[in-house]
């Protein structure tokens, strides 16, 4: 069905005088006008985050299979952790299982814009990483891709956030930020699968 734009001018003004029939006592009107201000202010702080601090929520939508993650190219053991790619680009992948983040040990440099994919083996996992915009949802048959970078070289605690069962409040692990210039690429190893 096709509306015609003509149709739409008409049906808004029509709806406009309606509102403007109506009598609405003058606190009732300031009122309205508090709440449409902080929902305006909140969706400023929110589209503030979103452009400035990297706070966004995941976008696409990618899939995978978790029972057979040991068996797929991206996510089997030995393509686990960081890798750098042709282009430069460091790219991380972990996975999230009852009850630890594997690689249990990465090490990444500071200041540098870092992709991380997540993928959960068995049931719904968070993580979170205090002081960095990583804190997002693993669910199973997902891919959950989040970029990020750390200011400061030092220990970061890496939790999870989402409860997954009675070792929940164990389940945690560490990065090692190194400074840029004193961190070493990986050795890159070829994607399982992959044409070298
Ligand atoms: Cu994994 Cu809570």
């Amino acid at each position: 069905m096709q509306i015609e734009p003509s149709k739409i001018i008409l049906g808004w003004q029509a709806l406009r005088s309606q509102f403007t029939a109506i009598h609405v006592d003058p606190l009732e009107r300031k009122w309205i006008g508090i709440s449409i201000a902080v929902v305006g202010l909140l969706v400023a702080i929110i589209t503030f985050d979103a452009l400035l601090h990297g706070i966004n929520p995941p976008s696409k939508v990618e899939t995978i299979e978790s029972a057979s993650l040991h068996l797929s190219k991206e996510f089997a053991e030995e393509n686990l952790g960081v890798q750098v790619d042709d282009k430069g680009a460091v790219i991380i992948r972990m996975v999230a299982g009852r009850y630890s983040f594997f690689p249990k040990h990465i090490q990444v440099p500071s200041e540098t814009p870092l992709t991380f994919r997540w993928v959960s083996m068995d049931v719904l996992h968070g993580v979170h990483i205090p002081m960095t915009n990583m804190s997002t949802m693993i669910v199973p048959g997902y891919v959950a891709e989040i970029s990020t970078s750390f200011p400061k070289p030092g220990e970061y605690p890496l939790l999870c956030n989402e409860y997954c069962g009675l070792g929940h409040n164990h389940m945690w692990s560490n990065i090692s930020v190194i400074a840029k210039q004193d961190w070493q690429a990986p050795v890159r190893q070829a994607v399982k699968g992959e044409q070298q």
